[in-house]
């Protein structure tokens, strides 16, 4: 069919930061397969077809309406060949055959399982499959070496893979927002990450914070958890200090925020006044447990980048890699969690808001809660 401006399958925009994206949509059963399909293109190492599958995904998952046949996939940008093997496999059969047989594969369960511990990236995983490990108790063997992350990761495995909810998420932001008004009271702190995409539930819990004062925010993030420390409440964390890197010549994808990652001990509602529930004891017996272990980040920015932190920061991570990728090929601007840059003129661009940023993108502004591509 030749595309025409009356066919709403033609006016599909080629990148994910010019399409709306609910968190639900039509097309979430050929959304999770195609989604299969490309963790399992990352966990055999191919970035490339990955990211094939994660457009084709995101596309669909921008649709306003359930497709009822392959051929209204044929006019949509980035869904090719095996994207619409997989709409025609599962409007025929209900199910997509290579999904299904990727995920029940031993590899896939392995990297699912070890990609699933904290600090385990696809390339510790792989080699780690390659040496032979197949479960976490593999992971004893004295030959396989953990770092400090990929310890506490272990340690608190059970915890970390079960869903942080919504009411978690929000006993996680009083305790992070009475430790820090503590010693700022008048910081901004903001919820980021899914949580603010509308998402009810996630794998960790993001803040990002920040006071027109730098001075404020010197020293802030030791502080806090040094606090939340002596509370019995840090399970681990590790800090990262800001880069101090020239702001644009920074990779895109790389933030030099000062960052804690932290996982913390969330007492359960019911015992938050008890006195028994201080951690540190029997990790084995977690139905004795008065709190679950819970990821958080905690980001300071500058205040002048703070709009640009909470729009790195927001997601989801397909809309940030489409929002730098618009940014460098329709605009020749670098766009980053710290400024967006005119690498011609050699000069960065501020902005005060999230809005003002889509603006000087020449992007209609999308809200928090359609930036689930
Ligand atoms: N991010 C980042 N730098 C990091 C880690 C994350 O800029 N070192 C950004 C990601 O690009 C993403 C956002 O922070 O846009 C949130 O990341 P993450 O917590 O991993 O994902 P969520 O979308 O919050 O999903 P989840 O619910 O699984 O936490
Ligand atoms: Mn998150
Ligand atoms: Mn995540
Ligand atoms: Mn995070």
């Amino acid at each position: 069919r030749v595309p025409d401006d009356k066919d709403p399958l033609s006016t599909v925009a080629p990148y994910a930061c010019q399409r709306r994206t609910s968190i639900t949509h039509h097309n979430a059963q050929i959304t999770d397969a195609l989604d299969i399909l490309a963790k399992a293109a990352a966990f055999q190492g191919s970035e490339v077809r990955s990211l094939a599958f994660t457009r084709a995904a995101s596309v669909l998952k921008s649709l306003p309406y359930k497709l009822q046949s392959v051929e209204e996939a044929k006019n949509l940008v980035w869904c090719g060949g095996h994207c619409q093997a997989v709409i025609q496999e599962i409007l025929e059969d209900g199910v997509c055959h290579e999904a299904e047989a990727l995920m029940t594969s031993e590899q896939y369960r392995c990297m699912e399982l070890l990609t699933g511990i904290y600090g385990v990236g696809v390339r510790t995983a792989e080699r780690w499959y390659k040496e032979g490990v197949r479960n976490l108790s593999d992971l004893e063997n004295p030959n396989i070496k953990l770092n400090s992350d990929q310890k506490a990761g272990l340690a608190h495995y059970t915890d970390l893979n079960q869903p942080v909810t919504r009411e978690d998420a929000e006993r996680v932001e009083h305790m992070v927002k009475d430790t820090l008004y503590r010693f700022v009271p008048d910081l901004k702190i903001t919820m980021t990450g899914g949580f603010l995409r509308g998402k009810q539930q996630g794998h960790d819990v993001d803040f990002l914070i920040t006071h027109p004062d730098e001075e404020a925010l010197s020293g802030l993030l030791k502080k806090a958890v040094d606090w939340i420390n002596r509370q019995g409440l840090l399970l681990y964390h590790t800090m990262k200090a800001r880069s101090h890197v020239h702001a644009y010549k920074r990779s895109t994808h790389m933030d030099g925020h000062e960052t804690c990652y932290a996982i913390f001990a969330l007492p359960h509602p019911d015992t938050s006044n008890s006195e028994s529930e201080v951690p540190g004891g029997d990790l084995t017996a977690p139905a004795a447990r008065a709190w679950r272990a819970v990821r958080v980040d905690l980001v300071v920015a500058p205040y002048n980048e703070y709009p640009f932190a909470l729009l790195g920061w927001t997601g989801s991570k397909h809309f940030e890699r489409e929002l730098r990728r618009f940014s460098w090929n329709e605009k020749k601007l670098s766009l980053n969690s710290h400024g967006l840059y005119d690498m011609e003129k050699n000069c960065s661009i501020p902005a005060t808001s999230e809005e003002e940023i889509f603006s000087l993108l020449g992007l209609q502004y999308v809200p928090p809660p359609y930036r689930n591509a």
